[in-house]
């Protein structure tokens, strides 16, 4: 499984984004350890603050089959830089501490980063007192 492949699952399933407030489509994929790829779509709604973004709706789908390790994940939409995960599913993504995030766009341009760089002070379950 290349980046590029990941790229590519996510951008289809970018057609199936249910955007009809922004009209902006997104498109993700999660690559698990196991090698199996999940995707998602932005899934938008009248109640805008209820929108799932299409990498929580990518990490959701995984996690609820039973996924709970993953290498990578991609992002896709059509923006003039690589499409950068929002604050929210940043936290999602530390949650599951996907180390690799590749960021794109529909024109093919890409820039990977780690989570430490796209989400640095985490905060995480150890931070809680329970
Ligand atoms: N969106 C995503 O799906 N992922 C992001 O990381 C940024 C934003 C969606 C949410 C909403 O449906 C639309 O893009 C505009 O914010």
């Amino acid at each position: 499984m290349t980046e590029k492949e990941l790229v590519e699952a996510a951008k289809r399933a970018r057609q199936f984004a249910y955007s009809p407030y922004s009209n902006f489509k997104v498109g993700a994929a999660v690559l698990t350890k196991s090698g199996k790829i999940y995707s998602g779509c932005n899934i938008e709604n009248a109640s805008y603050g209820i929108t799932n973004c299409a990498e929580r709706t990518a990490i959701f789908k995984a996690v609820s089959e039973g996924e709970r390790d993953f290498l990578a994940l991609a992002v896709a939409a059509d923006t003039d830089k690589p499409t950068a995960p929002c604050g929210a599913c940043r936290q999602v993504i530390a949650e599951f501490k996907i180390n690799k995030i590749i960021m794109a766009n529909v024109r093919g341009d890409t820039k990977v980063v780690t989570l430490e760089e796209l989400l640095p002070f985490p905060f995480c379950d150890n931070d809680m007192i329970l």
